[in-house]
């Protein structure tokens, strides 16, 4: 994808996350010098597999497992210290030593702190059966606080006099809404104060102006990949709202989220999986009836990288990869784990949706639709022929060709690289 002139590229799920980005990204790093992720937190979780060994990567971008290359944490993310050192240190005791060095923390990134995850657990549970699912780690409370503006940012971890009234004014605002939320939570404000600024000279050790960085970089002619987490319809914008995780996940978020311009973006990669999964509630309209879902689940082994919790099924939906191109811009699309589907003797792919009678043009915003609404199904032959060892399109099955055809004709996407296992060289590069 760093073709020609490509200097700044994004790549963005563009299903309900899980689409395979970290594989992609681990892919695509090799040929960059700086992968940056844009927003989101420890939510996310990445699985690349390099030779025999599995990691599986909440918050450092997947391109730290490449040698030399240098990962951004960008503004636009809410970080986690503890589990970011956490990570570091998994990292460091496997062979990278150099992983913290290589790491550029952005001063404008918003914390996550542990009172941030009591409140994730305290809303989910007063939503009762409308609960979103989330992965409680803090996420929305976060997000929250710095709409509020009253979040916390990494450079003001060098201000402890600021910093100790900031977190009083914090755990104050938490004892009021747990309470609130009837939750019967304990918030120690002293406590929360010493766990902020125990790991406060690591961070700071780390933390620059990114977006600084990052354009230096392109004006040597460096390569950066924009590694966003979740997916298009996670969206707390253009996704299945209110069923959604809190920041924008799509590509128009990549530059905000890094601090650069939408100008330094040259391309987009929308990752989508050649069926659909999702993890938590919400609408999800190709979804499978139990007894299919479970089987696709088990071919595919679908579940949450962050969770552990199995992931809902269902059939390509076209529709939604439609819309995904629109909303991102997507330049080219990387389908991923299409060797999952090697066995079927039929697949189908969603081409749209019909409400009372009528076709919907467009994804729809409101719920109501979004639950109702039908999608229209068409189906093709499968392959039953093992595809993890092509490495060219010519190799794959004729069935399989026309079927990533039709994805590629009905998305109105060119399809640029296919991945069919797990490994780094388990993958097709169609222009290669
Ligand atoms: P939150 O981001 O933890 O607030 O969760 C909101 C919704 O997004 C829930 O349905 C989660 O399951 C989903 N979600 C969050 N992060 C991921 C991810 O990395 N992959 C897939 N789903 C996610
Ligand atoms: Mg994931």
């Amino acid at each position: 994808m760093f073709d020609g002139d490509v200097r700044g590229l994004v790549v963005v799920g563009s299903q309900w996350g899980d689409e395979g980005k970290g594989k992609i990204v681990d892919v695509l790093a090799r040929d960059a010098d700086w992968i940056a992720r844009y927003q989101g937190g420890a939510n996310a979780g990445h699985t690349v597999r390099v030779g025999e060994d599995e990691f599986i990567l909440h918050q450092i971008p997947s391109g730290i497992l490449y040698a030399g290359k240098r990962c951004v944490l960008g503004n636009g993310m809410v970080l986690d210290p503890a589990g970011l050192f956490d990570e570091l240190d998994g990292l460091m005791e496997r062979g990278y030593e150099d992983a913290e060095e290589r790491i550029y923390v952005s001063s404008r990134a918003q914390l996550v702190l542990p009172i941030h995850k009591l409140l994730d657990r305290a809303e989910e549970e007063s939503r009762g059966a409308d609960r979103i699912g989330t992965t409680g780690r803090g996420i929305g409370a976060a997000y929250t606080d710095k709409v509020a503006r009253v979040g916390i940012r990494v450079g003001d971890l060098a201000a402890p006099d600021r910093l100790k009234e900031q977190i009083d004014a914090a755990a104050e605002r938490a004892r009021k809404r747990l309470q609130l939320l009837g939750s019967d939570l304990e918030v120690d404000g002293e406590r929360l104060f010493d766990e902020t600024m125990s790991g406060a000279e690591r961070l700071l050790a780390m933390s620059t102006d990114v977006g600084a960085v990052l354009k230096r970089a392109l004006d040597r002619d460096e390569r950066v990949l924009l590694e966003g987490a979740q997916g298009t319809m996670l969206d707390v914008d253009h996704g299945t709202y209110p069923y959604v995780t809190s920041s924008n996940t799509t590509a128009g978020a990549a530059a905000t989220g890094v601090g650069l311009g939408p100008t330094d973006v040259d391309a987009v990669l929308g990752v989508v999986k050649a069926y659909t999964t999702r993890v938590g509630a919400g609408p999800l309209p190709t979804e499978l009836p139990e007894e299919e879902a479970a089987r696709l689940r088990e071919l595919g082994a679908e579940y949450g990288a962050t969770t552990g919790r199995p992931r809902r099924t269902g059939w390509f939906d076209a529709a939604v990869v439609r819309y995904a191109g629109r909303i991102n811009g997507l330049t080219a699309l990387a389908v991923s784990k299409l060797d999952v589907l090697d066995g079927l003797p039929e697949v189908k792919l969603g081409v749209g949706y019909r409400l009372g009678g009528e076709r919907l043009d467009e994804f729809p915003a409101d719920l109501t639709t979004l639950c109702e609404m039908e999608p229209i199904y068409e189906a093709m032959p499968g392959w039953q022929a093992s595809t993890a060892e092509a490495r060219r399109v010519a190799d794959l099955p004729a069935a399989a060709r026309a079927y990533l055809d039709r994805i590629a004709e009905l998305t109105g996407r060119p399809i640029r690289y296919i991945s069919v296992g797990t490994r780094r060289k388990q993958i097709i590069d169609v222009e290669a």
